[in-house]
Order: C-alpha cells, then sequence, then structure tokens
C-alpha cells in the first residue's frame, strides 16, 4: 500500500464516482462513511444540528455537497465552499451557480481568497480535519477557520476528537487527536465553547479487526443490521434517541459536533 497522500487519495474518491452518483456525497466513500450509500445516508440524518437562519457561512471540505444542500434551506446570503479534490469543487460550482467553491491548493492563495469574502457568521469543517493528518496543516487549517469566523459568529466542528492509536500512520487518511489540542487553538481565538453534542453511538463505529469498538458479541450483530435497510434505520434511531437524551461520551460516543462562537477579536 502506498503513504497517503491527501491531494491525490481525495481526488481519487471523487473523480472514480460518476457526477450522476455523487448523491451530495452519499454515494463518495470516504466522504458520507459507512460501507454503503444506504450506511452512509443514515449516518448524515445523525449529524443533526440547530443553526440560526441566513447566515453568511464558509465551509471547508465541501466534498459532495450534503451541507450545502442542507444549508441552502436557510437561504445564506453567501456560502463559500472548498474542497482539496478539484473534481468535487467542479461540480459543486455547476450545482450551485449562485456560491462559491474554492480549490484548497495552494493553501495560501485559497485561504487568502476566502478571507477576502469573509468574515463569516458560520464557519464549518465537518469531518474534514481528522483527515488532514500533517499535525502543522491542521494547525493552520483550523486557525484559518477561526479567524475568518466574525464576532461573535459560529464555529461548528464535527470530529471524533479521541486520541487513538493508528497502527500505520504513514498510510492511513485519518489522525484523531483529542479535543483538548482543539481547544486550545479555539482559546487563542477567543472561542467560547456553546455546545457538544455526540453523534452516533451504534453507527460509525469500529466493527471489524482488533481496533473494533464492540465485544465480540455485538460486533456481529451490528454487522448484521448495518447491512440491511431496516436495521440501520433501526440503528439509526436508537443513536437519535441516545444521543439527544443519555448524551453518551467519551470514549463511547467519540464523534461530536463542538459548536464554539467567537467573543472577541484575538
Ligand atoms: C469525509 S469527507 C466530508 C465532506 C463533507 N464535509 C460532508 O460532511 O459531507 C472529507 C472531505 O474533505 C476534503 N478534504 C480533505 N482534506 C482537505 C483539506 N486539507 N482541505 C479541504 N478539504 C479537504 C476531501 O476531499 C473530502 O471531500
Amino acid at each position: 500500500m502506498e503513504s497517503y497522500k491527501p491531494n491525490d487519495f481525495w481526488e481519487t474518491s471523487h473523480s472514480t464516482v460518476a457526477s450522476s452518483g455523487v448523491d451530495r456525497g452519499i454515494g463518495v466513500r470516504h466522504v458520507g462513511g459507512g460501507q454503503s450509500n444506504l450506511e452512509a445516508e443514515a449516518l448524515y440524518r445523525l449529524r443533526r444540528l440547530n443553526v440560526p437562519p441566513t447566515p453568511k457561512i464558509f465551509e471547508l471540505g465541501s466534498g459532495g455537497g450534503y451541507w450545502v444542500n442542507f444549508f441552502r434551506r436557510l437561504e445564506p446570503k453567501l456560502f463559500v465552499g472548498s474542497d482539496l479534490s478539484k473534481t468535487a469543487v467542479q461540480r459543486l460550482s455547476e450545482l450551485y451557480p449562485d456560491y462559491e467553491f474554492v480549490t484548497m491548493t495552494p493553501p495560501e492563495e485559497a485561504w487568502s481568497r476566502i478571507q477576502g469574502r469573509g468574515p463569516y457568521d458560520l464557519t464549518l469543517a465537518i469531518d474534514v480535519l481528522y483527515h488532514v493528518t500533517d499535525d502543522k496543516i491542521w494547525e493552520y487549517s483550523l486557525n484559518q477557520l477561526c479567524t475568518n469566523t466574525a464576532v461573535p459568529g459560529l464555529l461548528l466542528i464535527a470530529d471524533y476528537f479521541y486520541e487513538q492509536p493508528v497502527d500505520q500512520p504513514s498510510k492511513i487518511h485519518i489522525k484523531h487527536r483529542k479535543m483538548q489540542s482543539y481547544l486550545d487553538v479555539l482559546d487563542k481565538h477567543d472561542f467560547k465553547v456553546e455546545a457538544i453534542q455526540p453523534i452516533f453511538y451504534f453507527l460509525n463505529r469500529i466493527v471489524d479487526g482488533p481496533w473494533r469498538d464492540h465485544s465480540k458479541l455485538m460486533s456481529p450483530i451490528l454487522r448484521f443490521l448495518t447491512a440491511r435497510s431496516i436495521g440501520l434505520e433501526f440503528l439509526r434511531s436508537l443513536d437519535a434517541v441516545l444521543t439527544a437524551y443519555s448524551r453518551p461520551m467519551n470514549p463511547r460516543s467519540k464523534t461530536r459536533f463542538l459548536l464554539a462562537r467567537r467573543t472577541a477579536d484575538g
């Protein structure tokens, strides 16, 4: 297996799927998550959130456009999306001609273009920052997200927020970091955390191999259920109730939304 090269990896993930199969990212593996389109759809439906209407929005890593489509309902004054993959940017630009999409290479040029349209009432990085395995680029990207958020705007991140060993770090397209690493950067920009919401309990967890999250008994049951639409719907509903009401936290629900408000210009 070759080492992880983010540009190539993400461009291949997007460009090997026909435009007709993208379906807001659900049809692009690695983007929506899950082993099937059905599972990706169930995972997306759990990433629910509430935001104020008509914000000026910037999204890092728009992928297949699930959140572009979601926020469209709120009629944003301005929506600037982005991705590392040229194919993703090209497709989204065609689909949403009234919005802007930026290819994130070279990064300095891309961020300066994004900054030129900001600051934003809402900045988003949903399932993106754990794909930035290089620590310097990760910190740079998070700092940029912070500086491009208006005072008193919101930053919304969905991530794993859980440090976990990775057996082949040079080859794998993920790096999970603890929440404190994120908070340390946010603190420099005077952000105050407003909400932390667990997203999944049974779904989107490793069900196979030595790193699996579940017991030997539970894993095959989950594999059986996630492979069937009725089973997936059952688990999705269960996760929706569990994450909303019992709010399971570390390490059972590693995936969370983190919503923070910028309180001052740092
Ligand atoms: C798991 S997908 C999530 C896409 C979208 N946010 C969603 O939730 O549907 C991650 C996306 O981030 C993009 N990506 C990876 N590294 C990136 C980076 N450094 N800057 C911008 N986008 C990146 C990938 O091309 C991919 O489309």
